[in-house]
């Protein structure tokens, strides 16, 4: 992929997080989503490229925009694997809490898994502990070798986990490490981002959440050579047969960083919605001013760019 390509799909995370951010703490959940969604839609349609969605807003009979299979730019350029969640923590957002982010990864045509909305159990690390963990080992085991990998004290690791009833056991387990936790309401793709930077306090990210946040998690960990692994969860039969339609024929096996992103051509960018430990909220600004925090980056190269953009939106509206 051209390293153009970097920008372009910078912009597109900062419009909708910017139109996500709008609806702020106001308890909209499907106004707030569908602002994201459209604005990253309509700044697809300017891009040259081929690309097809396989990661998004839903299914094409749930979703209008950014569906499983949909196409998107001007068909002219490269064929690309697109993953998006424009407004990922939907709940954050209509909360007014932290850690909304806008996030999209785009890789060359059958790069990307094409994994279904079902969940996922997720493990993920920074580049230090990438080789050191296993998904299939008891958490205690892996919450060591991520203190040895580190230099740490096991009481010095923070471990991120959704804050679910599901994660009952895990929490405890966790604690018994000696451990501390960082419990998230929601967005676990910001707490995998941040295991691979050393300052945002979260060493490592496990437990059960969305699968589709799940590539988009591994894509961004692919650029900072982290690790991500992980193991989809059929609930029923019609998400087996979902699995199995998308080209999955193993549901139960492990997935390691290359079946969910193969080969390190990937591109990921995010931009924050409300204030997170990496990135900094949507500010609107007097005078039609906007500003957006974005990270920006690219596995070929490994370059990560902060990006702090200010935006003038009398130029930009009708
Ligand atoms: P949405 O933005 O789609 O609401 O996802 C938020 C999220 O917290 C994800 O980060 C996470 O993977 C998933 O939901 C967890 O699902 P659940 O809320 O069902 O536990």
């Amino acid at each position: 992929m051209e390293r153009e390509l970097a920008l372009e799909i910078g912009r597109v995370t900062e419009v909708a997080a910017i139109a996500s951010a709008e609806w702020m703490g106001l308890g909209k959940k499907m106004e707030a989503d569908q602002a994201a969604t459209t604005a990253m839609r309509h700044m697809f349609d300017t891009m040259a490229l081929d690309g097809t969605v396989v990661i998004g807003e839903g299914e094409m009979d749930e979703a209008p925009m950014l569906y499983i299979g949909e196409k998107l730019g001007d068909g002219n350029g490269p064929h690309l694997d697109i993953a998006v969640d424009p407004l990922e923590g939907t709940n954050i957002l209509v909360n007014g809490s932290f850690n909304a982010l806008s996030v999209l990864a785009v890789a060359p045509a059958g790069t990307l898994l094409h994994a279904p909305d079902i969940y996922m159990q997720k493990l993920a690390v920074g580049s230090r502990a990438r080789g050191k963990v296993d998904i299939d080992q008891p958490i205690k085991e892996n919450v060591l070798a991520v203190a040895k990998a580190l230099g740490k004290n096991t009481i010095d690791v923070v471990v991120a986990v959704l804050d679910r009833e599901r994660h009952a056991n895990l929490i405890q387990e966790i604690r018994s490490t000696g451990a501390r936790i960082k419990l998230l309401s929601d967005g676990d793709v910001a707490a995998a981002i941040n295991t691979g930077f050393d300052d945002t306090g979260v060493d490592m990210m496990v437990g059960i959440g969305g699968a589709p946040e799940g590539v988009l998690s591994a894509a961004a960990l692919k650029c900072v050579k982290g690790d991500f692994q992980a193991r989809l969860l059929p609930e029923n039969e019609e998400q087996m047969k979902r699995c199995l339609q998308m080209g999955i024929t193993d549901p139960s096996k492990v997935l390691y960083m290359e079946d969910l992103v193969a080969g390190d051509d990937v591109i990921f960018s995010a931009t924050g919605v409300t204030d997170g430990e990496l990135l900094r909220g949507v500010r609107f600004l007097s005078e039609n001013k906007v500003t957006t925090h974005s990270i920006i980056m690219r596995g070929k190269t490994g370059t990560i760019r902060f990006i702090t953009a200010r935006h003038d939106r009398s130029k930009k509206r009708p």
